[in-house]
């Protein structure tokens, strides 16, 4: 019987289906133990992980008789792809199915900080009324800037625009024609970062995105905008950041992934209650019903190719 393990957290019903037709082993924690992972692999032919278990040449050279990974969410900065083509090892991603949970998150964020209301309710909880301390902006006519156009991004256009937002996008690897079915316009990079009264980032991480977002690139950013991350830590310079919002350079920012995940002392210190921002630990994409759907994809991709 083929042989599956699991090294992060999935939804139990698909784990249920898997137990049905294959031999699983299911330990939600175990990409915290690449050693264990290493010495068990080679008894595997398939695997399923989130963004955590990191699939790295040294792991795969134990893989011997995996040929199935399959990926419950998008982005492969985990996963050495290159090695696994070589190998013959299928990659299985569930590309788009939680676009609609990290849209929802971009928007609620993006309402959140461009209200203030993170500082307006820190401030009442604490029994103050500071009615006039803070502006509240709306969304309504403002310029919001998307870089990557893909799954994620094309569900947060829509959104926005039904907010009433003007949406520009940077995107140089997809058709341009979908500037007429979205009405929006695509423009260059820096373009985009200027004139933008929101941003947020929709791009994997590779060496292109690695530091995207840096002091050079904050300079650019005329307008004080609201930056939104929910793509890879990597891609935003966590110290530029910070700097940028001390200065005054942008107005708020929402993180929900990060340079070194878990969240580190040295980054998190460096934020107090005055700071107009969310952080949030890699949730933006993970709700009840995209972990249901995403596993339930996975689990299908996995039963078809083995069958
Ligand atoms: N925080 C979370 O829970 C969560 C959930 C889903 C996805 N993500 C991250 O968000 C990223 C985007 O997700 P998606 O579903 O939209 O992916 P996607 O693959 O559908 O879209 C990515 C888009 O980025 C574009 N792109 C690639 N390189 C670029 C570059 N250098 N500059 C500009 N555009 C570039 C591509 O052309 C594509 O249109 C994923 O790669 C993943 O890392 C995070």
């Amino acid at each position: 019987m083929t042989n599956i393990l699991i090294t992060e957290f999935m939804n139990e019903e698909s784990v249920k289906t898997l137990k049905k037709n294959f031999n699983v082993k299911y330990d939600k924690n175990l990409f915290q133990n690449e050693k264990k992972i290493k010495e068990e692999i080679s008894n595997f032919e398939a695997i399923i992980v989130r963004n955590k278990t990191q699939l790295q040449k040294t792991v795969l050279d134990e893989a011997i008789k995996l040929k199935f990974v399959g990926r419950l969410g998008v982005g492969l900065d985990n996963i050495d792809k290159e090695y696994c083509d070589k190998k013959n090892i299928h990659i299985q991603i569930a590309s788009g199915i939680n676009a609609d949970s990290v849209a929802e998150y971009v928007m609620g964020s993006s309402l959140h900080l461009i209200k203030n209301i993170t500082l307006f309710n820190y401030e009442t909880k604490k029994g103050m009324w500071p009615r006039s301390s803070f502006n509240s902006r709306e969304l309504k006519e403002k310029i919001f800037g998307l870089i990557g156009f893909g799954a994620t991004g094309k569900k947060v256009c829509k959104i926005a625009q039904s907010f009433g937002a003007k949406v520009i996008t940077y995107d140089p690897y997809v058709d341009k024609k979908l500037e007429n079915e979205f009405n929006l316009k695509f423009l260059p990079f820096d373009d985009v970062i200027s004139n933008s009264d929101i941003i947020s980032i929709h791009v994997p991480l590779n060496n292109e995105t690695k530091n995207l977002i840096n002091t050079n690139a904050f300079k650019k950013m005329s307008k004080k905008p609201i930056l939104i991350n929910t793509s890879r830590g990597s891609i935003v310079n966590e110290e530029d950041l910070i700097n940028a919002y001390k200065n005054k350079v942008i107005s708020g920012f929402a993180l929900d992934v990060f340079e070194s995940e878990p969240i580190e002392e040295k980054f998190y210190s460096k934020i107090d209650e005055t700071f107009n921002c969310i952080i949030t630990p890699h949730i933006s994409g993970v709700t009840e019903e995209s972990n249901k759907k995403i596993s339930e994809f996975i689990t299908n991709k996995l039963i078809n190719f083995f069958n």
